[in-house]
């Protein structure tokens, strides 16, 4: 018997609770012969209707201090005390599973190797793209590989708000409030909107996927703050979506170009098809090539559904348990802007032949309103866009385009 215990009783806790509790047949067979039975559920808040109330503590030490509890699961949030907490159990020789995100991207590298020099595992599938594989993937199954390029949906939020705006035409703040009435959206909904979700995901993915700590402090981060229905519409007429997009291309000279930005997807990109609160992953590989992720990226049971694989996991690599590692680089690890040409989707007020003049080859439209433009430039370089918008009347927006 396993004896698991869940820290943090929200969204996602409750699914870990929930599954455990019904597949426990099907979980048994697939730990090949160990059942799984949760001992201790941690929250501050009282539960006093709850069937098995009888589960819940608010002392962190019941767990700490129980030497039948082997696995824990982490669904708390937030860095304090999901650090503290996590780091003193590995340290107790129990294995510490997380959909975690902001505590894989901050503290990822300390608790990984905390966790092998306690011979115990630490296990994040959770913390990117919810109940979608792609952290084991990337981990074990792409092994053979050098990954060169990932991008990804990585926000369920983000994509289900642009897509409320171009398919029911509702506002920014009502697909919001839409997302966090379902229980997609952060606590604090601005980690969604401003790409610091996003970000952390890349940042774990890219870290990953080269061995090295990605500093998601480092990553060029943007939104969707500044989308507007417009810039959907104009896009959905020539031919692509607008997607909050974290990006990692792992260049030749060793270096990581990594950022999240609002990108221009063409039709024909399989991530433009990706609606909803869904999230897709394409990573590049020297040997398989391309291959894509796609599942729900949020919600209670689908992220619970890969908690819940790693308390599996965890149960069955007890006694040798999984080396998963990243460490930090002995030298600059980040490419900058000047490491990597973008094209450019652009809505503009000019006429057609001074556009002709400052961007050959561009293919122009009509705009949303009378008198604007749109087009999209050929691959160049930070500064040459920034230069050549400026040759422009007005420049109403500019969003890089997925290559
Ligand atoms: N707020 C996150 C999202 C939850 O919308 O993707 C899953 O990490």
């Amino acid at each position: 018997m396993a004896k698991v215990a869940i820290m943090g009783y929200g969204t996602v806790g409750s699914g870990v609770y929930e599954i455990i509790a019904q597949n426990s047949e099907k979980l048994c067979k697939n730990t090949n012969g160990t059942a799984v039975e949760v001992k201790y559920i941690l929250d501050i808040r009282d539960f006093d209707d709850h069937p098995h109330k009888e589960l819940f503590t608010k002392d962190f030490n019941d767990i700490l201090n129980d030497p039948q509890v082997s696995v824990v699961a982490e669904v708390m949030g937030g860095l304090h005390p999901a650090y503290e907490f996590t780091k003193s159990l590995l340290e107790a020789g129990k294995s510490v599973v997380t959909s975690n995100k902001e505590l894989v991207a901050t503290y990822g590298t300390e608790l990984l190797d905390t966790a092998v020099k306690n011979h115990v595992n630490y296990m994040f599938e959770a913390s990117v793209g919810g109940g979608i594989p792609v952290i084991r993937p990337l981990h074990q199954d792409l092994t053979a590989n050098h990954i060169t390029k990932i991008a990804g949906i990585l926000n369920g939020t983000t994509n289900y708000i642009l897509n409320e705006m171009i398919n029911n035409g509702s506002t920014f703040e009502d697909a919001l409030k839409d997302a966090q009435e379902k229980g997609y959206a952060e606590r604090n909904p601005a980690a969604d909107i401003e790409g610091h979700d996003a970000c952390r995901k890349i940042a774990i993915l890219a870290s990953l996927a080269s061995g090295y700590e990605v500093d998601y402090s480092g990553i060029e981060t943007e939104g969707i703050v500044n989308i507007t229905l417009d810039d959907v519409k104009c896009a959905d007429k020539f031919g692509g979506r607008i997607k909050l997009i974290g990006y990692a291309e792992f260049l030749e000279n060793g270096r990581i170009y990594s950022l999240v930005s609002p990108m221009f997807i063409p039709d024909e990109c399989p991530l433009a098809g990706v609606n909803d609160v869904f999230n897709a992953i394409m990573v590049t590989g020297d040997c398989v090539g391309d291959l894509m992720f796609y599942g729900a990226g949020a919600g209670k049971l689908p992220t619970a559904s890969a908690v819940v694989a790693d308390v599996v996991d965890c149960v069955k690599h007890e006694k040798s348990p999984k080396k998963i590692l990243w460490v930090k680089p002995q030298k600059e690890l980040m490419a900058d802007e000047n490491d990597k040409q973008f094209a450019y989707f652009v809505r503009a007020c000019d006429s057609e032949e001074n556009i002709k003049k400052i961007f050959a080859d561009a293919k122009i439209k009509p705009g949303a309103a009378d008198g604007e433009m749109m087009f999209i430039t050929k691959p160049m370089m930070a500064e040459e866009i920034s230069r050549k918008l400026n040759e422009l009347q007005k420049t109403v927006t500019a969003i890089k385009v997925l290559g």
